[in-house]
C-alpha cells in the first residue's frame, strides 16, 4: 500500500462538526497508566471531548480501509490492539477520544477475546496499527497480523521484545552512545560460571569481578519485574530501599535487609544521585 498521503495528515485533518465543547482534565500520561511509548505520539493532541470507546465488532463487514467520509475524502480506520487493561484505562481513552475528534480518522479498539482466541486473519483490518505489549500480550500474533495486513505501524513491534529485558535496553542505549551507569550483569540462568561470579561484602558486590561499592541498585533483568533494591552504605545505617510499581502513594520501603538477592538474574549498576530528581523518558523506537 502506498503510505505517502499519510504524511500529508495533519494538513488534511478537520475537526468533527459535532464536536462537543472542550473541557481539560487532568489526565496521568506515565507508562503505568498507558502504556510504554503510545504517549509521546499522540500527547500533543490539543483538545478533549468525550464519549465512550466501543469495541470493534469483527463481523462488521463495514468497516473497510476503503471507508470514505461524507464529502468522499478517505477515512483513516486507525486499529488499536493491546491488553484491555491499557485499552480502557482512563488516559488511553482519553488519548483515543481526542483521536475520534479528527474527521479522516476512525477508532477501531481490537477485543481482547478477539486478540488473545482469535488466529489474526479474524482480526479487524486497519490502516494504521496503535499495538504495544503489556503483561499477556501475544507480540507473536501482532506481528503476524502486521504482517498479513502491512499497515502503517506507529509502534515498532519488533523492538518490544527488546524493552521486555533490561539487558538489551542497556546494550540499545550503550551502542547508540547514549550513556548510562556503569553496570554488570549476573546472569544466574547462563551455564558459564564467569556469567554469575558475585563476592558479596559489607559494602560492596563483586559481579563477574567488576567492584560496584554501596551505594548500588540492583534490577530484575527482566523490565515488566519493577521490584529494584538500592543498597546503602554502613555509613548511611545500611540496608535498603525496597521499590516497587506504585500501591496508592508509595512506591517503595525500607529494609535491614543489606545483602544482595541469591535467586534471579540481576543487573547490578552505580546508584546515581539526583537529589531526589526522577528523570523520565518516553520512548518512540
Ligand atoms: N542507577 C540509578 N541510580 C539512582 N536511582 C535509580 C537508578 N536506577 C533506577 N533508579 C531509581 O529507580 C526507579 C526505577 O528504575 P527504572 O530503571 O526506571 O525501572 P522501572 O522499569 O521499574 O521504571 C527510577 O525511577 C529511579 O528513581
Ligand atoms: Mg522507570
Amino acid at each position: 500500500m502506498e503510505w505517502t498521503w499519510l504524511k500529508d495528515w495533519w494538513r488534511l485533518r478537520k475537526w468533527r462538526k459535532d464536536r462537543r465543547p472542550s473541557e481539560v482534565e487532568s489526565i496521568c500520561f506515565c507508562d503505568e497508566c498507558i502504556g510504554n511509548d503510545i504517549v509521546g505520539v499522540f500527547a500533543y493532541l490539543s483538545e478533549v471531548s468525550h464519549g465512550d470507546l466501543e469495541l470493534c465488532d469483527p463481523s462488521d463487514i463495514s468497516l473497510s480501509p476503503q471507508d470514505m467520509d461524507d464529502d468522499g475524502g478517505k477515512v483513516v480506520i486507525v486499529g488499536v490492539c493491546a491488553m484491555e487493561k491499557k485499552t480502557q484505562s482512563k488516559p488511553m481513552k482519553e488519548i483515543l477520544t481526542r483521536l475520534q475528534e479528527f474527521e479522516y480518522i476512525k477508532v477501531i479498539v481490537f477485543a481482547e477475546d478477539v486478540i488473545l482466541q482469535k488466529p489474526v486473519d479474524e482480526w479487524p483490518v486497519c490502516d494504521c496499527l496503535i499495538s504495544f505489549h503489556s503483561k499477556g500480550f501475544p507480540l507473536d500474533k501482532a506481528i503476524q497480523y502486521a504482517q498479513l495486513h502491512n499497515p502503517y505501524v506507529i509502534n515498532n513491534l519488533h523492538m518490544q521484545y527488546d524493552i521486555q529485558d533490561r539487558r538489551k535496553v542497556y546494550s540499545t542505549l550503550d551502542s547508540e552512545g547514549i550513556e548510562i551507569p556503569r553496570y554488570a550483569v549476573l546472569d544466574r540462568d547462563s551455564s558459564n560460571p564467569n556469567d554469575h561470579e558475585l563476592v558479596e561484602s559489607e559494602d560492596h558486590v563483586e559481579v563477574n569481578g567488576i567492584t560496584f561499592n554501596k551505594p548500588f541498585v540492583e534490577k530484575p533483568v527482566s523490565a515488566e519485574d519493577h521490584n529494584i533494591y538500592i543498597y546503602y552504605p554502613t555509613s548511611a545505617g545500611g540496608g535498603s530501599q525496597r521499590l516497587f510499581r506504585k500501591i496508592g502513594s508509595r512506591s517503595s520501603v525500607y529494609s535491614p535487609e543489606s545483602r544482595v538477592r541469591k535467586t534471579g538474574s540481576f543487573i547490578y549498576e552505580d546508584f546515581m544521585p539526583t537529589d531526589g530528581t526522577d528523570v523520565k523518558s518516553i520512548n518512540k523506537w
